[in-house]
């Protein structure tokens, strides 16, 4: 009985991925750390109004602790977000992003879902993140993030010479 039954669940497994899958298009796979070429990253940036920069990608890509590529069925890349690190406790979101068509489906939530069960099985204990006032309810509400304290310095408009010189 127990080997008819798991014979019939093998059988309609089978019949899944032969018949439906290609005409799934609402199925999306996560991957941590899955390679992304800078073409498909400027792509995703084009998709939802951004402005990209050539070469972005594979500059900034070895200072990661990892990231997530969401995928629709035919490979497309339709979400990334970036988890940068100190090496050590703390683990940084950056650079959430769903392609533009493809929003508000739960492509986001599950990216950020995916970097913090990778943050912690890398031994973080800490993730961090920051946005805009809009994103509220995408950070807190739907990802599940905390309010705390942060502060903020915009470098580039800090002198670089000492008051010693
Ligand atoms: C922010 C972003 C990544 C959200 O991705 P998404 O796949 O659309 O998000 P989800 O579908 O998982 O949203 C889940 C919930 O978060 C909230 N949410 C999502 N986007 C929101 C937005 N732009 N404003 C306010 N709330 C938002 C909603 O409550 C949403 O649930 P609902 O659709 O049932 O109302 C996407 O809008 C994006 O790529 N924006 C452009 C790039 C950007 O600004 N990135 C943020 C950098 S900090």
């Amino acid at each position: 009985m127990t080997r008819h039954i798991l014979q019939r669940q093998k059988a309609v497994v089978v019949s899944i991925s032969m018949t439906e899958v290609e005409s799934m298009p609402n199925v999306i796979d996560y991957r941590w750390r899955d390679s992304i070429t800078d073409e498909e990253m400027v792509d995703l940036v084009l998709s939802h109004g951004g402005n990209p920069s050539t070469g972005w990608w594979p500059r900034i890509r070895g200072h990661s602790l990892g990231w997530v590529a969401a995928r629709d069925h035919a490979g497309l890349l339709v979400g990334f977000v970036n988890v940068a690190w100190d090496g050590g406790d703390h683990a940084f979101l950056i650079d959430t992003k769903t392609r533009g068509s493809q929003q508000r489906q739960g492509i986001g939530r599950q990216l950020v879902r995916v970097a913090v069960v990778n943050a912690a099985a890398a031994g973080c204990e800490w993730l961090f993140v920051d946005f805009g006032a809009e994103l509220a309810p995408f950070y807190f509400d739907a990802c599940g993030f905390t309010h705390t304290e942060a502060g903020l310095i915009h470098l580039t408009s800090v002198s670089t010479t000492s008051d010693t010189d």
